[in-house]
C-alpha cells in the first residue's frame, strides 16, 4: 500500500512527522529516500518532537548515527547514510544492533543504500520535489514536496490506515 501527501512548506512536513510519531511504536524501522534538501531531516525532527524529544534533531551527517532517549524509556535512532561509501563500513556504525532492539525506533536517511542488507520489515518514505509541469519552478512551488509512504506489510498497512483515519489531510492519494 502507498500513501501520498503533498506538503507545501517545511512547517507542514515537520508537522506531518509529528503526527506520524503518534502511530509508530517500538521496533519500527523507517527508511527515508529522496534528493538532498527534500525534507527528510525536517520530517524526522517533527517525529522526534512528537516523541517528546526536546533536543534539536539535525542531520547526523558527520557522526552518521544519533541516539535520543525519550521519556517513554525507548529511543529514537537517527542515521544518515549520505556519506556512506563502503557498505562494509556499516558494521562499524553499529546500526545493526538497533535493528533488533525492540526499544528503538529507527529512522534512516538514504536508507535505500542499505535496504538490501536489512532483513526486517521497513516502511519506506520518499520525499521528492514537486515542480510545476514543464519545470516552471516559480517561487510559489519551490517548497512543494510529495511525501510517499510505502508499506510492504500488514503491520504498516494497518498503521497507514490508522494514520489516515486520525489525521484528516486534504490531499491523500492512495494506491
Ligand atoms: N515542503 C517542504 N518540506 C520540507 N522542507 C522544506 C519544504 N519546503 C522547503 N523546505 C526546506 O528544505 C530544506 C529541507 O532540508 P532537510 O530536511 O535537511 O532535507 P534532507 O534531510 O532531505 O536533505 C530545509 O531548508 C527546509 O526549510
Ligand atoms: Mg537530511
Amino acid at each position: 500500500m502507498q500513501l501520498k501527501i503533498t506538503s507545501n512548506s517545511a512547517v507542514f512536513t515537520k508537522n506531518l512527522g509529528k503526527n506520524f510519531s503518534k502511530i509508530i511504536s517500538n521496533g519500527d524501522i523507517i527508511l527515508f529516500s529522496g534528493e538532498l534538501g527534500g525534507g527528510k531531516t525536517t520530517f524526522i525532527s517533527g517525529l522526534a518532537e512528537g516523541l517528546g524529544i526536546r533536543e534539536n534533531v539535525s542531520s547526523p551527517s558527520f557522526t552518521i548515527l544519533n541516539v535520543y532517549n525519550t521519556h517513554r524509556k525507548n529511543k529514537l535512532v537517527h542515521a544518515d547514510f549520505y556519506r556512506l561509501e563502503n557498505i562494509e563500513d556499516i558494521a562499524e556504525i553499529g546500526i545493526e544492533d538497533y535493528l533488533y532492539d525492540n526499544r528503538a525506533i529507527v529512522c534512516m536517511e538514504w536508507g535505500d543504500k542499505i535496504r538490501k542488507y536489512i532483513d526486517r520489515d521497513c516502511l519506506e518514505v520518499e520525499i521528492s520535489y514537486l515542480l510545476a509541469d514543464g519545470g516552471n519552478d516559480n517561487l510559489d512551488n519551490l517548497d512543494r514536496r510529495l511525501v510517499t509512504f510505502k508499506s510492504f506489510s500488514q503491520h504498516w498497512d494497518n498503521k497507514l490506515t490508522k494514520f489516515m483515519a486520525r489525521f484528516k489531510y486534504d490531499e491523500y492519494f492512495r494506491d
